[in-house]
């Protein structure tokens, strides 16, 4: 399985806090079968000041060290961006690592507040589409206002945005309303992907398989494999 949303890099954001901790969150993941793994760690204007200039040194540690251990997983990396006011300033200065290509159009991993859905996000949306860019918004389904009113996600999908799930909601883990929410996503075949949004080994470990088993071999096929993959592929292919 292809695991694309994550916080593996150590010491950048609230996922792993030192090398150690990442590489048994990779362990971990190789175990549940994972094979590759995009690290995304949160950039967060005031939170988690991350931009490719911290995220690409930190990811190359942590790949040199994934090496040593010969843990025979592949990685690459990317970001989990939430929607601010220097959102566009950092696309424009090149400063936001991308996830991958979906129909000639390059993704970017976006996350909106937990409470609600943003204003504007439908201007943010059309305005990413005329730079080419397309939204692969995280975990909808955990999303406060989107929970109460999920019809809502049809006006992002008409300005592009895709939808990733989270594994554990999924899987039941996040709660009735979270799994109901993304039973929504699935039946609307508005899911793009699932993956693990993983922070730690204990609560928010890095796994798939259970989320892979709950949809089933067709589905979870599609959603834990294909489509993931596909999005990802330059990435890998660089590493
Ligand atoms: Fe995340």
């Amino acid at each position: 399985m292809i695991d694309i949303h994550n916080h593996i890099i150590p010491g950048i954001d609230d996922g792993a806090q030192t090398i150690e901790d990442s590489l048994a969150l990779l362990q971990l993941a190789t175990d549940n079968g994972i094979t590759h793994l995009v690290c995304t760690p949160h950039m967060h204007p005031g939170r988690f000041n991350n931009t490719t200039d911290t995220i690409k040194p930190a990811f190359e540690t942590l790949q040199q060290a994934a090496r040593e251990h010969n843990l025979p997983i592949q990685l690459a990396m990317a970001a989990e961006v939430r929607i601010s006011d220097e959102f566009m300033i950092q696309l424009k200065r090149d400063k936001v690592p991308f996830l991958g290509r979906w129909e000639d159009k390059t993704v970017v991993l976006l996350e909106m507040p937990h409470d609600r859905i943003p204003m504007g996000i439908e201007n943010l949306l059309s305005w990413l589409d005329r730079q080419n860019i397309r939204a692969l918004i995280a975990h909808p389904e955990r999303n406060k206002e989107m929970m109460r009113k999920p019809e809502l996600a049809h006006s992002l999908a008409k300005r592009g945005a895709l939808f990733q799930l989270t594994a554990a909601s999924v899987a039941g883990g996040f709660g009735q309303k979270a799994l109901q929410t993304a039973q929504w996503f699935l039946e609307n075949e508005l899911a793009f992907c699932v993956a693990s949004d993983a922070h730690n080994v204990t609560h928010r470990p890095p796994a798939m398989k259970a989320a892979y088993e709950a949809l089933g071999a067709e589905l979870g096929e599609l959603l834990c494999v294909t489509n993931p993959l596909l999005l990802t592929r330059d990435l890998f292919k660089a590493v």
